[in-house]
Order: C-alpha cells, then structure tokens, then sequence
C-alpha cells in the first residue's frame, strides 16, 4: 500500500468533510436568487458532492476497521460514545454520519414518499451534522495543529457562513416580494 491505513482514515477523513462541505454550500445556493441561470449545474454539484462525501466517509469507518495500531469494532463505529479511542469526539462522528445518512436516504429514496414539508425539516439536519463534522475533525484529528488544516477549516466556515447568510436574505426580500405582490389583491 503506498500510504498507511492511518494516512488513509485521515485523507478520507478530510475529503468526506470537503466534499460535504461543498455539498451544503450548492445546496444552499440552489434555492438563493443569484443562481437562476445555474439552477441545474448547481443542484448536479450538490447531489454529486452529496454522494462523493458519503462514500468518503464510508472508507474513513472501513479503515478505522482494518487499522492495527487503533483497531475500531463495527459496534464501536455503529454505536456513538462506546469505543475505546477518544469515545466522545469517535461518537460525534458517529452522530454526524447518521444525520448524514437520513438526509441521504430522504433525498433519493423516500423523497416521493414524504410531504415536502417534513422532506425539509429532515434535510435541514445536514447543518447540524456538518457543525458536529467540523467539531469532531478539529479535536479528534491529528493533523489540526498544520496551519493548512486550520486555513482549509477557516475557509470552510467563512463560505459556509457567507453562503448561509445569502440564502437566509434572498429568502426574507422572496417572502417580502410575496407579501408586496398579495397587498393589491387583499386592499382591493
Ligand atoms: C460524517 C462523518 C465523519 C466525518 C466527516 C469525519 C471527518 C474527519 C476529519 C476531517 C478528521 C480529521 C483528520 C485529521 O486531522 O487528520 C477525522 C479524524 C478522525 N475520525 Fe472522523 N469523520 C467522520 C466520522 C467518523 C466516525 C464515525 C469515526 C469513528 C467512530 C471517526 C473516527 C475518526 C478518528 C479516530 C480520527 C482521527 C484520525 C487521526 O488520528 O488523525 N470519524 N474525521
């Protein structure tokens, strides 16, 4: 192998918070007022970084499993806060994974089954496990101290807020633009 099962968890680690990262950022996009034109481009971007993330993170708990220095069981990955490494920060990620996992399930498979208001909510879950991500990765990673990794997490958190706070205003001038266009209707 050219480089070790460790050097592994920890790449996979950094790609499955990168790609979910970037799956946030053009999904919070997609619905903004300034992507019109790239509506398509930018909900392709966000289901694949979606995928890309997940399969990341999936090779980040397989070789946790095939470790010999810190070998993880199944059930110390499956169950959060029993494993013997670092069982706090282990079972954030833990956590984090499964609200990945229902967001992932809820969009392609049960998303035809479920009303669009509940689909929202559930979808809403993947910003909490991308705080819990950043959180687990910071504490419980080794490479944090490398001030790359602290610029790469910095610049993470700076587009995620900015997008955020895009969406979160181009979501309050639709409404207020909704509001202004009922007023002559009801006044009438
Ligand atoms: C959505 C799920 C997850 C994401 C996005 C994620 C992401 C990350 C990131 C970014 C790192 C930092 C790597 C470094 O600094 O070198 C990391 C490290 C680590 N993760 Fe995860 N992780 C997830 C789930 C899990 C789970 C379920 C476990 C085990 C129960 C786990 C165990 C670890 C361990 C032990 C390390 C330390 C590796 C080292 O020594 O640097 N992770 N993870």
């Amino acid at each position: 192998m050219l480089i070790s099962t460790w050097e592994w968890i920890r790449l996979l680690g950094f790609v499955a918070y990168f790609y979910f990262t970037v799956s946030i950022v053009f999904g919070l996009l997609r619905k903004s007022s300034i992507e019109n034109a790239y509506k398509n481009l930018f909900f392709q971007l966000h289901q694949s970084a979606g995928w890309f993330g997940f399969i990341a993170v999936i090779g980040h708990m397989l070789f946790l499993i095939v470790d010999q220095y810190e070998p993880y069981h199944m059930t110390e990955l499956l169950i959060p806060f029993i494993s013997d490494y670092q069982p706090v920060l282990s079972g954030l990620g833990t956590i984090a994974f499964y609200l990945f996992l229902i967001v992932f399930l809820t969009s392609d498979i049960w998303i035809r089954k479920m009303g669009f208001s509940v689909w929202k909510k559930v979808h809403i879950a993947v910003l909490p496990a991308w705080v819990i991500s950043l959180v687990h990765g910071i504490l419980i990673g080794s490479d944090t101290k490398n001030p790359f990794i602290l610029v790469f997490y910095w610049s993470t958190v700076t587009v995620v807020v900015i997008v955020f706070l895009i969406r979160y205003i181009s979501e309050h001038h639709k409404k207020r633009e909704k509001a202004m266009k009922k007023q002559p209707v009801e006044n009438s």
